[in-house]
Parts: structure tokens; C-alpha cells; sequence
């Protein structure tokens, strides 16, 4: 029976790992990691991270030949294929800070590797890392390796939060790279023949081991790189009375464009876009190509004007100021059905509008009220390093509640800001929330989800992104 490791038990290696198990009866997947608390819930009702259909699968192979555990160790030791999953996020300190891969999780999990390992091994990189990572790997494997042979493959995840089972059933390609050698084809020929239990072989690409590492990384720039496009547009729209959804509807009507990732919103969000363009930049710089890494930093810098741009519409349309008014933020999450608030937009308006005195009610069907808290309270990129978090400030504390219904969070407010996409609040009775709130009564739509006419004729002054303006907000000032 072949046996399979992963190093790491969040968003990603639970989800692969998990169905990895579902697909290949035959296997026994082992899921570990040193967060104690992480391990208890996988192994609870009560799974770690949100994820539709995560509950099912999980259910079906716990025990019978998946597993979650701390003992890191043992597990290596005892498994022929080594998947490493453990967070890569931005340095915050020292050489590149603010840009590069911070990997000393992967370091310390490479360093364990090969002190623990009694046999042979395949090594798979599935945390998203910079290009020629796996050199470093190798290197660290081998000049610690006792005569015990490492392959290394990068095999990277493309799979989406929210959609991660759907993803990881029927993937649109699964991309392992290794080394041209005989021992490298070997190895890749191992990881196909998990895959193939399920993915057809057609949609399995295989690479040099540096493409694969830059697949990923391109991937998420241009996907981030659509949306701020788009997002882009969608200020030019508020300038000249376009409507962004019927710009991009015919843009992505372009068979060569395509449709999806055209959406306007208030940004992007989540643990990678982000941290995978910064580190994309970082590597071109220190390649002497700042022609390209200006390029793509551009992507996250229209981001964050989004998001501005957003605040200061809020603002700007209450009179230019949200001092002591209650505002209401429907979803915080960085994108409906997923608890996950890894840099979600929703922390930078909150953030903006706290900054401008607002009272703030938050509800997010799937995010906790301690999480948000945190959230608020952190400095930019602590999220990912846990030890450096940071204790809650009391002043932002008192200025936010968070409440379990849009009903109770909406009522007496001033404004609405709808930050996530949730499902549910396409369906609210916004007729009912209108009649309790404070007049006039102001909608900010950061996703597009509500009906702007239905809204306007109730009463509401409604703010979308990237649609015509009410007349009310064409009167006030310019937003930059
Ligand atoms: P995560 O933060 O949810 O999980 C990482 C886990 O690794 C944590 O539970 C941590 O305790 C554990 N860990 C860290 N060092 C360890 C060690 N030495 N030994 C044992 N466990 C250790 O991160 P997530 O979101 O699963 O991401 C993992 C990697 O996958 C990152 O490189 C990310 O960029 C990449 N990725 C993430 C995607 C996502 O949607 N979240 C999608 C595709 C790739």
C-alpha cells in the first residue's frame, strides 16, 4: 500500500489530502501538522475550515484510510510520497521584506524531512513558492540526507476556496513538475498514477520542475490581473455613465477574453493573490527585469485603490462623514462560501471607515466574531504569522459589534456596505430592512449583487460599482 504524508492541514492540504483519500481507496493518507488545535477539529464534527462538500468526503474516509495527527513525525517517516502544504506567506522582516516568500516553515518541515526519513522518498511541493525552490529543497535534503534518496516534484494546487471540492473532483489540469532524469521521470510517473485514479490523463501536464513553480505563480497574477483590469473599468464607468456589467458582458463575449474572473467588485482578496504577485515582483526584481516587476505590482496598487476608492465613497456620499454613524457590513469573509478573511477587502474598508469614526455592525454568515476582531486589529500581514499577532485595540473594539442576522445589523443604520457575496443577502427583504433604518438610507453594493432599480424605488440611495450613479451621489464630491 502506497502511503502519503502532508506536511500541513489547512485550506489546501486538507481539502487534496481528503479527497486524494475518497479517490484512491487503495492509498492511506496521513494529514499532519504542528497545530494541535488544527488537528482536534479535523478530527471533530466540527472540520477546521468551511468548505462545501469538505464535510462528506471528510466523513467518508476519517479512520478508514485518512488520517489527521501531530505525530509529524512518525507519519514522514513512514510515507513513500511527502506532500509539503505549510503557509508561504510574505517576509515581514529583514531582505525582501514586505515582498518575497517568507519559507522558513518549509525550511523547518525540509530539515525534519530528512532527519526523520529511514527510506526513500518523493518530496512534493504543494505550498505555492518561489521559482527555484526546489533547488534550495534539494539541497537541504541532500547535504542532510544520510545516503537516503530525495525526489522533488512541484505540484502545485490550483484549486479555489469555495469551490475547492468541485476543484479538486474534476480539475481543469493537475501540473506536476521534476527533474529531467531518469530518477525525476520516475518519480513524476509515481504522482500521475495517484492522480489518474480520478483525472483524466489528458488533463495531467507534466513539466521541468521551474515551470511548474512559475505556473502557479502566473496564474494567480493573471487571474488578480483580470480583476484589477476590470476593476479599473469600473471607475472609468462611474466617471462616464457606463455600466461595468454590460462592458464586461460584451468584453467576455470575446471568445479570445472568455467570461469568467470579469466581475467588478470592491477587490481581491484572500491568503494568495496578493502574496503571489508580490513575490512574483520580488523574483523579477532580483532577476534585473523592473520593467515587468512594475508591471505587475500595478495589479495590486489598482487594488487597493479599489478599495479606497470605496471608503471614500461611503463617506463622501454621507455628507463626508461617517463620524458616530452605524454603518452596516454585510459579509467579511473574502468570498462567499468560505469562513476564510485572509486579506479580505473587508478589512481595509472597515479599517478606512473606523479611521472616520463610524460605529460598524458586522455580519458574515461564516466568520466569527473573535476573527473579526482579530482581523481589525491586526497589522497588515500578521494574519499568516501567527506569533507575531498583535493583542486587540480596545477603542476599535468598542466601535464594533458583530451580529448573527443582516436584520439586526441593518437596523437603525445609516448606510449598508455589502463587502462579500453571499447568497443570501441577494434575497433579503431590503423593504423591510429600508423601513428600519435612518433616512436617507444608503446602500453601498461592493460585489454587485442587489437590484439597483428594486432598491432606488424603495427609497434607497444605492452606490454599485462601476453602474450609473444616483443622481444624489453625482452631486457629491468627486471621488479620487
Ligand atoms: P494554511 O495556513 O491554512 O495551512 C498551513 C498549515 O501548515 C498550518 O496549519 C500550519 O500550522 C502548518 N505548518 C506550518 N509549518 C509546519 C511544520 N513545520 N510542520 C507541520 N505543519 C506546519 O495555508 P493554506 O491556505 O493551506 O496554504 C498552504 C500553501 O498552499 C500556501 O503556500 C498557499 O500559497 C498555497 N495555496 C493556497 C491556496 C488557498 O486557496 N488557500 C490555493 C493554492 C495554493
Amino acid at each position: 500500500m502506497v502511503k502519503i504524508c502532508c506536511i500541513g492541514a489547512g485550506y489546501v492540504g486538507g481539502p487534496t489530502m481528503a479527497v486524494i483519500a475518497l479517490k484512491c481507496p487503495s492509498i492511506e493518507v496521513a494529514v499532519v501538522d504542528i497545530s494541535v488545535p488544527r488537528i482536534n477539529a479535523w478530527n471533530s464534527d466540527q472540520l477546521p475550515i468551511y468548505e462545501p462538500g469538505l464535510d462528506a468526503v471528510v466523513k467518508q474516509c476519517r479512520g478508514k484510510n485518512l488520517f489527521f495527527s501531530t505525530n509529524v513525525e512518525k507519519h514522514v517517516r513512514e510515507a513513500d510520497i511527502v506532500f509539503v502544504s505549510v503557509n508561504t506567506p510574505t517576509k515581514t522582516q529583514g531582505l525582501g521584506a514586505g515582498k518575497a516568500a517568507d519559507l522558513t516553515y518549509w525550511e523547518s518541515a525540509a530539515r525534519m524531512i530528512a532527519d526523520v526519513s529511514k527510506s526513500d522518498k518523493i518530496v512534493v511541493e504543494k505550498s505555492t513558492v518561489p521559482v527555484k525552490t526546489a533547488e534550495a529543497i534539494e539541497k537541504i535534503l541532500t547535504h542532510n540526507s544520510k545516503g537516503i534518496k530525495f525526489q522533488i516534484l512541484s505540484n502545485p494546487e490550483f484549486l479555489a476556496e469555495g469551490t475547492a471540492i468541485q476543484d479538486l473532483f474534476n480539475p481543469d489540469r493537475v501540473l506536476i513538475g521534476g527533474r529531467e532524469t531518469p530518477e525525476g521521470n520516475k518519480a513524476v510517473q509515481a504522482l500521475k498514477d495517484v492522480y489518474a485514479h480520478w483525472v483524466p490523463e489528458d488533463r495531467i501536464l507534466t513539466t521541468n520542475l521551474w515551470s511548474a513553480e512559475l505556473s502557479k505563480l502566473a496564474a494567480n497574477a493573471f487571474l488578480a490581473q483580470r480583476i484589477s483590469s476590470v476593476n479599473a473599468m469600473s471607475a472609468l464607468c462611474e466617471a462616464t455613465g457606463a455600466d461595468v456589467t454590460q462592458v464586461s458582458y460584451a468584453v467576455g463575449k470575446d471568445t479570445r477574453i472568455g467570461p469568467k474572473f470579469l466581475n467588478a467588485s470592491v477587490g481581491f482578496g484572500g491568503s494568495c493573490f496578493q502574496k503571489d504577485i508580490l513575490n512574483l515582483v520580488y523574483i523579477c526584481e532580483c532577476n534585473g527585469l523592473p520593467e515587468v516587476a512594475e508591471y505587475w505590482k500595478q495589479v495590486i496598487k489598482i487594488n487597493d485603490y479599489q478599495k479606497n476608492r470605496f471608503v471614500n465613497r461611503v463617506v463622501s456620499s454621507m455628507f463626508n462623514t461617517v463620524s458616530n454613524k452605524k454603518i452596516a457590513i454585510l459579509g467579511f469573509a473574502f468570498k462567499k462560501d468560505t469562513g476564510d478573511t485572509r486579506e479580505t477587502p473587508a478589512i481595509d474598508v472597515c479599517k478606512g471607515l473606523l479611521g472616520d469614526k463610524a460605529r460598524l455592525s458586522i455580519f458574515d454568515p461564516q466568520v466569527t466574531v473573535d476573527q473579526i476582531q482579530r482581523d481589525l486589529t491586526m497589522k497588515k500581514f500578521d494574519w499568516d504569522h501567527p506569533l507575531h499577532l498583535q493583542p486587540m485595540s480596545p477603542t476599535t473594539v468598542k466601535q464594533v459589534t458583530c451580529v448573527w442576522d443582516a436584520y439586526e445589523a441593518t437596523k437603525d443604520a445609516h448606510g449598508i456596505c455589502i463587502l462579500t457575496e453571499w447568497d443570501e443577502f441577494k434575497n433579503l427583504d431590503f423593504k423591510r430592512i429600508y423601513d428600519n433604518m435612518q433616512k436617507p438610507a444608503f446602500v453601498f453594493d461592493g460585489r454587485n449583487i442587489v437590484n439597483v432599480d428594486q432598491l432606488r424605488e424603495i427609497g434607497f440611495i444605492v452606490y454599485s460599482i462601476g453602474k450609473p450613479l444616483d443622481a444624489w451621489l453625482k452631486d457629491m464630491p468627486a471621488v479620487a
